[in-house]
């Protein structure tokens, strides 16, 4: 049932602090803040290379892990989109380990995705969140998302649940190759531990969302920009936004910006820029302001100290906690789903059944 919530889609959203824990509950020993996966048939010390293969929001999921391997456990990854890997000749690294993402673990291209880089000789791994599923049936390793049932057709805590799996094999793997100090663990999974209530406190800024999504749904078309870990965010912030609210929105690498979609820029188009106060702050915010002399609406998304000198009428703002790079898509994960839902709710369309699409798509 939805509870005290008018739509799944929003319980949906407030579950997340709760079944992120339970989900990293499951990969993490908190008592030597460590990470454990438990036995696993392979030895991830010696994959020389890991492909990463999803639909949609999965996909944004998977496309945060390539930034994580490639940082934390040095391991090079191939990013796929699940219709486009099964068409094309890939060329795979022997060995090489397979990782498929799904909330249903019955998407059709993502099945089919795994049975090719199966024929190909990868090893196979999924993280889904249906239990017994096809892919699941299929995969010699499967790593459970702890999400629970899923009713909203729009992808919220399955993504978030996700992208913490995502984490912990992401430090596994980085252990295995001794790539990771004892003491960058224990970093890493207290930034992991304290996710959950950074989610929690991000959920309570409610009333902000409310005031800019009332904004947002009498525009025609919405940019969202971000860079690094959060530029995958700004891709699932658009993909979210148009599911639901049915407003043309497109997510942007913020350095992008000036090689093309800056023409777009007026009053009229909104743009919201997910910026933490990271070390590549800096950069982003040029290119915020690259926007703003062209008259753009902006509306930042950053901590306290991100917003320092924002905080006047030239421009909304919504503050988060502060969080450790390493776990801002989690916790920027919220605004632009709240910020979608909200916009919905604004332009009064069905939140939990969008026009035209299903919650598991079994067709190719
Ligand atoms: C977006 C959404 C879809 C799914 C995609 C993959 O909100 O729900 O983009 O993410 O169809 O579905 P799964 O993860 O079940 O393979």
């Amino acid at each position: 049932s939805k509870g005290n919530y008018n739509h799944f889609m929003l319980k949906e959203i407030h579950e997340q602090p709760i079944v992120v824990a339970q989900t990293l509950g499951k990969y993490i020993d908190y008592s030597k803040r460590s990470i454990d996966l438990g036995d696993l048939p392979i030895d991830l010390s010696q994959i020389p290379r890991v492909t990463l293969i999803a639909c949609g929001t999965s996909y944004y999921a998977a496309m945060v892990a390539k930034y994580w391997f490639e940082k934390i456990a040095k391991v090079p990854v191939d990013l796929d989109i699940a219709s486009e890997f099964r068409y094309r000749d890939a060329v795979m690294a022997e060995g090489g380990l397979t990782l498929l993402i799904s909330q249903s673990g019955e998407t059709a291209d993502t099945l089919a995705a795994l049975r090719h880089a199966k024929e190909k000789g990868q090893i196979i791994a999924t993280i889904i969140n249906v239990d017994g599923s096809s892919m699941a049936r299929e995969s010699e390793m499967v790593f459970h998302t702890y999400a629970g049932p899923e009713i909203g057709v729009a992808s919220t805590k399955a993504f978030t649940c996700q992208l913490s799996v995502l984490a912990c094999l992401v430090l596994a793997t980085a252990k295995a190759k001794q790539s990771l100090s004892q003491e960058d663990e224990q970093q890493y999974v207290k930034a992991l531990e304290e996710a959950p209530s950074l989610m929690s406190m991000a959920l309570t800024k409610e009333d902000q969302f409310k005031t800019v999504a009332r904004d947002l749904a009498k525009a025609r078309d919405i940019l969202f920009l971000g860079r690094g870990v959060d530029y995958p965010i700004a891709l699932e912030g658009a993909l979210k936004l148009k599911e639901i609210s049915y407003i043309h929105a497109e997510g942007y690498a913020a350095g992008e910006m000036k090689h093309g979609p800056i023409a777009l820029i007026d009053e009229n188009v909104p743009v919201i820029v997910l910026a933490p106060s990271s070390e590549i702050y800096e950069k982003t915010i040029s290119n915020m302001q690259e926007v703003l002399a062209r008259g753009g609406k902006i509306v930042l998304i950053s901590d306290d100290a991100g917003l320092q000198g924002y905080r006047d009428d030239s421009l909304a703002t919504i503050e988060l906690p502060k969080a450790k790079s390493f776990i801002s898509p989690l916790l920027y994960s919220i605004p632009i789903q709240l910020l979608a839902y909200y916009t919905a709710i604004a332009k009064g369309t069905d939140v939990d059944q969008p026009r035209n699409l299903a919650k598991s798509v079994t067709v190719e």
